[in-house]
């Protein structure tokens, strides 16, 4: 893993804007693995910015996002869907069809999952994976446990996870209780990671990351046995951690 120490969340979204928006500039056709939460929104805006400024071209870029809540319609606010359109998508020159979300909303969710996951096969892999990373060590939606052999597939979300993403709904009860996500052998074939961490409360998780042992346990874990994965740090998530 190649570690890039930042001073803060506006450095390390700019450091990522840049590491993206030159790779789409050398190869147009890129494929890119998305992720949602807070920590990519400023990733997400430095785009934006770099788009109107520099003029990238997303119109030969494809996208798969890591993941979606089971339940929610694509016109739900705290849809994945949503949120890629109304953060990202709707501000750059990208074809909406070529952008891939697995759909939570459909009656067969399972069989969402493959047809998911032979997608991604099917169009070549992911060249470049975004990841954030759960506090107790998920990535996608692949909770402490899960098979570091899984494909995409449903999972039902941790407390702690709910608890963490209710700050985006009215209330806990609201956040849905399970969730369709890209499987840790799915990460795992993408070509190049590019993982963001930022903030106090990701302080244990990089501990772990770097220095626990590899385990289903904390999933995150496996990423130190992918050849390509580079990890954008702050100073807040790295403070007091063992990483000095
Ligand atoms: C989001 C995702 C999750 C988040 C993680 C961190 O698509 O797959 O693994 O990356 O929960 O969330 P934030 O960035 O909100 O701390």
């Amino acid at each position: 893993m190649k570690i890039i120490e930042v001073n803060d969340y506006q450095e390390m979204s700019k450091q990522a804007a840049d590491y993206i928006s030159n790779r789409v500039r050398k190869l147009p056709s890129l494929t890119l693995g998305l992720s949602t939460g807070g920590t990519p929104l400023g990733l997400y805006k430095n785009l934006i910015e770099d788009y109107k400024e520099n003029h990238t071209s997303y119109q030969k870029v494809k996208t798969f996002n890591l993941d979606e809540y089971v339940g929610l319609a694509q016109t739900n606010p705290n849809s994945y869907r949503y949120y890629m359109n109304d953060i990202f998508f709707n501000h750059i020159n990208i074809d909406k069809s070529k952008t891939n979300i697995p759909r939570g909303d459909v009656d067969d969710v399972e069989r969402e999952a493959l047809d998911y996951e032979q997608l991604i096969e099917r169009s070549g892999g992911v060249d470049i994976q975004i990841l954030g990373i759960g506090s107790n060590g998920h990535i996608g939606f692949n909770e402490p446990g899960t098979s570091f052999d899984s494909k995409t597939h449903i999972v039902e979300l941790a407390t702690s996870t709910r608890e963490a993403n209710a700050r985006f709904f009215n209330n806990l009860e609201e956040v849905p209780t399970r969730a369709i996500t890209m499987g840790i052998a799915t990460i795992m074939k993408s070509k190049e990671i590019l993982l963001l961490i930022s903030g106090e409360s990701k302080k244990e998780a990089l501990a772990n990351l770097m220095f626990g042992e590899i385990h289903e346990g904390f999933p995150a874990s496996i990423l130190r046995n992918h050849p390509a994965v580079t990890v954008i740090v702050d100073k807040a998530a790295i403070a007091e951690s063992k990483v000095h």
